[in-house]
Formats: C-alpha cells, structure tokens, sequence
C-alpha cells in the first residue's frame, strides 16, 4: 500500500516560523506604509513611538480625500463611518483576549484627549442572538468553517464567561437571554425573535470616522511620520526585493521596508490570490424623529449571526442598519499593476467599487430588502422599515477564507509586508493592532496568532467560513444592481 504523502509544512516560509522570534530584526533606514484606515495609522502610531525605530524615517501615503489632501485615510476607507462595533465577544479566544485588551483603552473617557472621551466611545452593550442550529453534544468541537450562527454565539458566551471569570465587573455584565421574551425585553424596541442570545453590557460601539481622527491626531503629534497625498500605482523592486512606491502622477517614494496597508484595494498593488479577497458589504442610514430617537436612546446593539443583520442605536436621529455576509464580489481589472509582474495584469480580481470611484452607486435591491427585514424584525417602530434611506453604502472587506486577518512579511520579496485581511472585524482593534503588528514587523508575531496571521498556502476560492456571516456567498454586485426590481 502506497504510504499517504505527509502533510505539507504548516509554516511554508521561513519568515514565518513560530520561533521566528529568534531572527533576529534592524530596523530600516526607511518606511513607507501605504494606507491610512487603522491599520495603517495604528502601524505608524506604534513605530513612531518605539526607540528601536528612532532613527527610521517614516512615511504614510493615503489616497486621502480629493477634496481636502490633508485629511486621512480616505472618505471611503473601510474606517471611516459613523459606528463600528467594539467587543470582546468572539467564538475564537484569541480575538476575544485582544477584545478585551482593546475594551481598556476604549472604555479611558476621564479627559477629552481620551481615546474613549467626547462621543467617540458608547457601552451600549451588544445583543447577540441566532436561531437554533443542528443539536451539538456537549463539548462537541466544531470546525470553524461548520459553525452556525448558534454555535458561533455560544462559543462566544463561553469566552466571555471565561474573560468574566477573573473579572467581578465584566461578570455583573454578561446576562444569558434564554428566549424570545427575554430578549425583547433587553432589546427594548419591541422587536424580537431569535430564540438563545446573550447581552454583554461591557460591549458597545465607537464613532469610526472621529476615534480614526483621533489616532490621525496622535500620529501626527509624535513629529515622526511624513504624510503624503497620492495613488500608489505599483511598488518599486529590483528584482526579489521591494524598494519603494510610484504613485499615479510619476512620483517616486523610496523606503527599505514598504508596509501595505490598502485594506480591500490591497490585491491591486501584490497578487493575494488564495489569501484575500474584496467584498462589498450593504449599509443603510434613516432619519428618525426626535420622538423615535428617544425611544431607542437606551437600545444595545443587536447583531444577528445567523442572517449577519446589525443595528447600532441610533445618535443625532441617524439610524446605521448593515449586514457582516459573505458580501458582494467585484470583479474587475484594477487601475494599479500588482506583483509579481508575471501575473497577469488583465486578469480580474475582486475589487472595491465606491462612492468616490462611482458617485451614482446605490446598493442593490436584495441587500436594501434585507436591511428592511432588520428593521421589521429588530426595530418594528411604525412606518420605520418602509422609510427612504437618507444614505447607502458599499463598504469594503479584505475577507482571508477564516476571517484572519494577514500581517506577515510577503513569501517572496524582501522589504515587504502586508498588513490586511481585516475581515470585517478589525475596527475595535485599534488602540491595540498597531502594536501587534509592528511586533510582527520585528519578528515577535504573539504566538498565539503566528498561524493565524501567516501567509497561507495556495486555496482557491475564498469565502469566509467564521460562523459569524450571513446571506448568500458569491453574489456579483454587477449582477445584484442589475436586478432593480
Ligand atoms: C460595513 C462595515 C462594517 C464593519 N463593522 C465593524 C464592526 O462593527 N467592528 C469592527 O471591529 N470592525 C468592523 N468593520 C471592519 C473595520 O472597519 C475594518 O477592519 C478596518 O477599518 C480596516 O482598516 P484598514 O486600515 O485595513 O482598511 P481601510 O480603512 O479601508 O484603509 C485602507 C486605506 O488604504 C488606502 N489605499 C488603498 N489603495 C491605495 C493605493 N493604491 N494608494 C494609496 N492609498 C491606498 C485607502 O485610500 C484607504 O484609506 C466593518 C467594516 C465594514 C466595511
Ligand atoms: C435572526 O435571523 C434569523 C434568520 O433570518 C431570524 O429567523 C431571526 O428571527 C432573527 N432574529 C432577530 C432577533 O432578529
């Protein structure tokens, strides 16, 4: 009999090995991250402010805004926008420990200058609910990419319970919702169904766009870091080894080391085939009336993962609905060359469509019905789910096929890294992700995401398989917008 081939090697590269610790790091002369969304700004924050770096020039470069070049990142940057949701509730523990770690830093509001301070943080408490799914045995351990929206919150309910358990005060906060009447209680908006959920008191959201400003701010006050205004068009190598960035208009920025922090636009500039992909997530906004937002002062944010839908409690009678799914693809030839040079530069990839690149993009009719169905099911104030939106949005993902991000040195070229793969979850992530990744930028990736960030080997199609996505996978936003009913 023949005998089986072993296994390929779980850390293909040797950049990657989990005692890579033991390489060991000199910082550059120079470093170019491009992209200012939180990944970028928390990277520069966190080299700009250790020693080892002290003599390293660094530079930010950001599309920025056409119509104000000094404001960073982007207005369609993934973000920038009125909410995104800060949590420590994960079925995966380890994100769940780096929840928490970030919670400390949200929750700081004592002086203005605190990141948490002047509206920029909200513990609103986060309702998680799902509907039943296939009976598990007690213990039963369910692969990442099997997980329901049920079995997703339950492992989450477990990590918090296990974070509550050296933590008197998150344990006061944590309060299991065994049923539909439990949950409209809590919810408070009459609005109910789902039949197991959780509320965590200790969660809640931030306002993207001012807590982005906020680290914009304290970047630019270390004195370190040089903001530039541009399109990278592709990155500059001599031959295996990256030297810099030419931007559109023929410019030439040069660095020893060029982070790539392009969040969903980041396949346009190196080939991420079989690592990540762009998807176009729905977002809706509503006016209320005066009466309506105080109904729903109190509301927490409610986040279904069995269908994906999340509301965040409305501020200023603006009222966010969006739905974490399996997303829109957009196929398209990007307007950047991508590395390596020998892939095909007209093949298509996923790439993001936007407000700034189409003024006229509306969201297509299946994503706005089920937005409506959100409202029905978790806001059923009268006349509410047939108002106009006052606004839609696509915004854009860099999904990697278990919601992982990617922070790793490319395999193949020096002087390069990636710092992407947000997966729709990293916002919260930020007074902490830059640390993190300039630990892996010299070699000390936390063990506990060595493989999880590292670059995988070859798969082929990618859907995001966290447990945590509803809707359908594969769904073209080309197609979608030309189904207008
Ligand atoms: C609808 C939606 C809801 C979300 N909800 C949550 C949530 O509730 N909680 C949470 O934690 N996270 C959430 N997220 C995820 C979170 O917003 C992202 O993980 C995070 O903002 C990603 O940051 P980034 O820096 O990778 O990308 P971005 O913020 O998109 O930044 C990338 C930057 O790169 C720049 N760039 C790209 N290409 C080029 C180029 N060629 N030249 C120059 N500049 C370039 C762009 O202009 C942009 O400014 C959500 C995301 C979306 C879209
Ligand atoms: C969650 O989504 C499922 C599937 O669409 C639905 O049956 C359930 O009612 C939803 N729960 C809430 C609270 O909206």
């Amino acid at each position: 009999m023949a005998r089986s081939p072993s296994p390929p090697p779980l850390f293909p590269f040797a950049s990657q090995q989990p005692t890579s610790s033991h390489e060991t790091f000199s910082p550059p002369p120079s470093i170019l991250i491009v992209g200012s969304g939180i990944f970028g700004l928390s990277t520069a924050w966190a080299l700009a402010r250790r020693d080892l770096f002290a003599k390293c020039t660094i530079t930010v470069v950001d599309r920025s805004d056409p119509l104000n070049p000094d404001a960073f990142p982007a207005p369609d940057a993934a973000s920038v926008d009125t909410s995104r949701i800060v949590r420590a509730d994960y079925a995966d523990k380890a994100y769940a420990a780096l929840g928490a770690e970030a919670q400390l830093q949200w929750r700081k509001q004592a002086k203005p200058t605190d990141l948490g301070a002047q509206g920029r943080y909200h513990e609103s408490g986060l309702l998680l609910v799902a509907d039943p799914g296939p009976v598990r045995i007690p213990g039963e351990i369910v692969a990442k990419s099997d997980m329901t929206g049920m079995d997703y919150v339950r492992s989450s309910w477990a990590n918090v319970l296990s974070l509550a358990a050296d933590n008197p005060d998150l344990a006061g906060r944590i309060r299991e919702l065994p049923d539909v009447d439990a949950i409209r209680e809590r919810l408070g908006t009459g609005g109910s169904s789902g039949s197991w959920g959780y509320i965590n008191e200790g969660s809640g959201w931030a306002d993207a766009t001012a807590s982005t400003k906020w680290l914009f701010d304290k970047v630019k006050a270390t004195g370190r870091v040089t903001f530039v205004s541009g399109t990278v068009a592709s990155l500059e190598h001599s031959g295996a080894t990256v030297t810099g960035a030419k931007l559109s208009d023929g410019r030439i920025l040069s660095a020893e080391l060029v982070v790539l922090a392009t969040g969903a636009w980041t396949g346009g500039l190196v080939d991420l085939s079989g690592q990540a992909t762009a998807t176009g997530q729905v977002l809706g906004y509503l006016d209320l009336t005066e009466a309506e937002q105080q109904l729903l002062n109190d509301m927490p944010v409610i986040l279904n993962l069995t269908n994906g839908l999340f509301i965040i409690p409305p501020r200023n009678r603006v009222l966010k609905i969006a739905r974490h799914s399996y997303g829109y693809l957009n196929p398209a030839v990007p307007p950047t060359a991508r590395l390596p040079s020998t892939s095909p530069a007209s093949q298509p990839i996923s790439y993001p469509l936007t407000h700034l690149s189409d003024p006229s993009l509306s969201i297509p009719q299946e994503g706005a019905d089920d937005l409506r169905r959100a409202l029905r099911e978790m806001v059923p104030l009268p006349g509410l789910a047939d108002r106009a939106f006052t606004k839609t949005r696509i915004c854009w993902y860099s999904d990697t096929p278990t919601g992982d991000f990617l922070i790793t040195y490319h395999p193949q070229y020096n002087g390069l890294f990636i710092a992407t793969g947000d997966s729709g979850h990293g916002f919260k992530f930020m007074p902490v992700l830059g640390e993190k990744i300039a630990d892996c930028i010299t070699h000390s990736c936390p063990l506990e995401f060595v493989g999880k960030w590292s670059w995988k080997p070859d798969t082929e199609l990618i859907i995001t398989e966290d447990g945590s996505r509803g809707g359908k996978p594969g769904l073209t936003l080309a197609n979608e917008l030309g189904k207008e009913s």
